[in-house]
């Protein structure tokens, strides 16, 4: 079983258009499967899962979508707290958080300190996310400890490094066991990408709206046949 598993949910715009509805549809029926699978995750005993949510690509998007989506957003989190308090689910959100509008903050801000003591399992929504802009972030504080005599450039190691990424607060779990990208397309769009090194990738075809927990446990079990050898032999 992954320990770390992480999730770029595409293809809710398909999925609408192929039945010719407009594309908000498709991630309102996201949302079914964000539920879903973070269910399905914490009874699997995944200790974290980490959701492609929106990317900082996104932001090219027409106005109406963005609005849908951080709609969406603040409706999941007033609905799921519970929920996911009752299940020991900690939140954590990775991005560029002072971009989202206000209210979706502020509901974000809510629920991290609702959770703050769950300790069963990570749940991180990537938003406004792009991994370029986390490693330069990172990037950014090691020259700020070195320059304020903090860290000596001798000391930086992957350890130290990790340890300035978004992720951090994942501690030993950080690491990228199973990507997951849904709907067939075959690329990373800027996601986890120091995360990822040794993570093992699967391309269901299937679009997200369409990604139920037997999905997801198909995705497990050819994970599970991968034979994982981190440069060993
Ligand atoms: C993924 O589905 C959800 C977000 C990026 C928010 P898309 O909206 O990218 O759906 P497609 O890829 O256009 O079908
Ligand atoms: C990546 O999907 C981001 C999310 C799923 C949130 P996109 O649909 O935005 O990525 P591209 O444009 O196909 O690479
Ligand atoms: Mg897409």
């Amino acid at each position: 079983m992954p320990k770390h598993i992480a999730i770029i949910m595409d293809g809710n715009g398909r999925w609408a258009q192929a039945r010719g509805y407009p594309r908000f549809y498709g991630h309102i029926r996201g949302v079914t499967r964000v539920k879903e699978v973070v269910r399905t995750s914490r009874e699997l005993g995944v200790k974290a899962l980490t959701l492609y949510a929106f990317s900082t690509e996104n932001w090219k998007r027409p106005e109406d979508e963005l609005k849908v989506l951080w709609a969406l957003l603040r409706k999941y989190i007033r609905k799921e707290v519970k929920e996911l308090k009752k299940n020991g689910i900690r939140l954590h959100v990775i991005g560029e958080i002072e971009r989202l509008p206000e209210a979706a903050q502020r509901e974000l801000k809510g629920a991290l300190e609702e959770l703050s003591d769950c300790s069963e399992m990570h749940l991180t929504f990537a938003l406004s996310y792009g991994g370029r802009t986390e490693i330069l972030d990172a990037a950014r504080k090691i020259v700020s400890d070195c320059s304020e005599g903090r860290l000596n450039i001798s000391d930086i190691s992957e350890k130290v490094f990790s340890d300035r990424l978004w992720t951090s607060p994942l501690g030993e779990y950080a690491d990228v066991d199973l990507m997951i990208r849904t709907s067939g397309e075959q690329r990373l769009s800027n996601f986890l990408l120091w995360q990822c090194s040794y993570a093992e990738f699967d391309f269901p075809a299937v679009l997200w709206p369409d990604f139920t927990s037997e999905e997801l446990k198909k995705s497990l079990q050819r994970f599970g046949e991968r034979n994982r050898r981190f440069g060993g032999v």
